[in-house]
């Protein structure tokens, strides 16, 4: 059934019905479209526009068709040109003249507009929800992990030493702040748009405010034009999601860093690993690697959608159809990205000898060892000069620091005493940081509780 036969005396081209369809992809939402109807004819009752005899048969002809998309029985063909004209035909079909009245005080362009807030909302929460996960994922390594001592990184140089709680704990922040914009974009989007009409509002006496109470929206939208016409909050929600993989990207890439033969700092589990066709010694990190790729596919969305609303005259333009496909696909990717992180991360092995190691081997303790001069008078610039020949020394006789004699100490500068080994230690060295952020094991405490009384809220 076509929804605005009347004017026309042609058949519409079958390439052109195919190019201008959504159905495809649009009935992803048939129970947010049904929902939404739902509302609407009840307050058209309550006003006295639609009879309550008109509002029974909708109803129960909607939730009928609803039940059986659900269930199967009721099969979405091709033939319609959108999901909301192929609810409207079927609810003709069952119920007849009383299915006419649904549409009306209604556009389809406040309609779409509806639906896609409704889908929308509703996937923030889940994607809010497996953030959740990965964040108890998280705060559980962290927790395991306070005095597991590694090396920390600036230009990916071993830079000073750390524990694996502290580095865990910089992705905590990150999805926590992700969380923070998925709940920011639902609170700034939670308005309704139902009762816009087309662009101008209806001549019927509609109690937008109603539906919108009826929907769980905290109330109409205030402007009918924007009401059909924004697609802010998709924006919105693609820049967080975009902003969340770049998360999950980087977090890959330790991850594919540190699982490789050189580091040795982890081992993916073989159930979230994957094999080679020719090389048999071969276990790949195929996992983080595909989530660090799919990154890109979801920045796609967030630069396509910008890119087609950036010349849109007000209000309504078929080009907004184009939300959706790009949206239902970004949602799609990042929430299966997360699960599969989470997932992966789970069964993580922490070689934490490996890591002790490295931290040791790398001269992490270098500024530490610069500090203790500092400690015994000597003015930091020049502590710098002597442990970086100290450094020279060590680097000429395959030495750490730690290996030094207190006799080589001392021919270097004699403000050297047999304290100097306590002093860097990798323990002292994480210890000795103990500011709130800091590695120490009491900062680190401190935030851990913060994290559990967060993510108990
Ligand atoms: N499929 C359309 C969309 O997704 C629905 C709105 C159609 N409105 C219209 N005036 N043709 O945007």
């Amino acid at each position: 059934m076509k929804l605005w036969g009347g004017r026309f005396t042609k058949q519409t081209n079958q390439l052109v019905h195919n190019f201008n369809a959504s159905l495809s992809f649009d009935q992803k939402f048939y129970e947010e479209d049904i929902t939404g109807s739902i509302a609407h004819v009840t307050m058209l009752a309550e006003q006295g526009i639609l009879s309550s005899e008109d509002k029974e048969a909708i109803i129960s002809g909607l939730k009928g068709i609803m039940e059986d998309i659900t269930s199967g029985a009721l099969e979405i063909d091709e033939e319609h040109e959108d999901i909301h004209s192929f609810v409207e035909a079927h609810l003709i079909e069952r119920i007849g003249d009383a299915g006419k009245r649904l549409h009306t005080g209604r556009s389809r362009n406040d309609q779409v507009a509806l639906d896609m807030k409704l889908y929308t909302r509703k996937e923030i929460l889940e994607m809010d929800s497996l953030l959740k996960n990965l964040l108890e994922s998280i705060l559980k390594i962290m927790k395991e992990n306070l005095d597991t001592i590694m090396p920390g990184f600036t230009h990916l140089q071993k830079a000073q030493p750390i524990t694996l709680a502290h580095h865990m704990g910089a992705y905590f922040e990150m999805f926590k702040r992700d969380r923070d914009r998925l709940h920011d974009t639902y609170e700034r989007m939670n308005f309704c748009p139902l009762g816009s009409g087309a662009l101008a509002g209806t001549t019927y006496p509609l109690n937008r405010a109603r539906t919108a109470e009826l929907l769980g929206f905290t109330g109409p939208t205030l402007n009918s034009m924007d009401s059909v016409s924004d697609r802010d909050y998709l924006i919105e929600f693609s820049s967080a999601m975009s902003i969340i993989m770049m998360h999950l990207s980087r977090f890959c890439e330790e991850i594919i860093i540190w699982n490789t033969n050189e580091y040795q700092f982890i081992e993916i589990d073989d159930s979230y690993s994957t094999g080679s066709s020719i090389m048999p010694q071969k276990k790949n990190p195929d996992i983080a690697e595909l989530v660090r790729g799919k990154t890109g596919r979801v920045y796609g969305t967030l630069i396509s959608l910008l890119t087609t609303m950036k010349g849109l005259s007000l209000a309504y333009n078929k080009d907004m159809q184009e939300d959706k496909e790009l949206v239902f696909d970004a949602i799609d990717t990042t929430k299966g990205c997360i699960l599969l992180f989470n997932g992966m991360l789970d069964t993580i092995t922490f070689k934490k000898d490996n890591m002790r190691a490295s931290a040791e081997g790398g001269f992490t303790n270098a500024t530490d060892a610069a500090d203790y001069l500092v400690n015994h008078g000597v003015p930091f610039r020049d502590a710098h000069g002597i442990i970086g020949q100290l450094v020279l020394f060590c680097i000429d006789n395959n030495k750490s620091l730690g290996e030094m004699t207190l006799d080589e100490y001392k021919a270097i500068s004699p403000v050297f005493e047999e304290d100097i080994y306590d002093a860097i230690s990798m323990e002292t060295c994480v210890e000795k940081r103990n500011t709130i952020g800091a590695p120490g094991q009491k900062a680190m405490q401190e935030v851990i509780n913060i994290y559990e009384k967060y993510l108990a809220e």
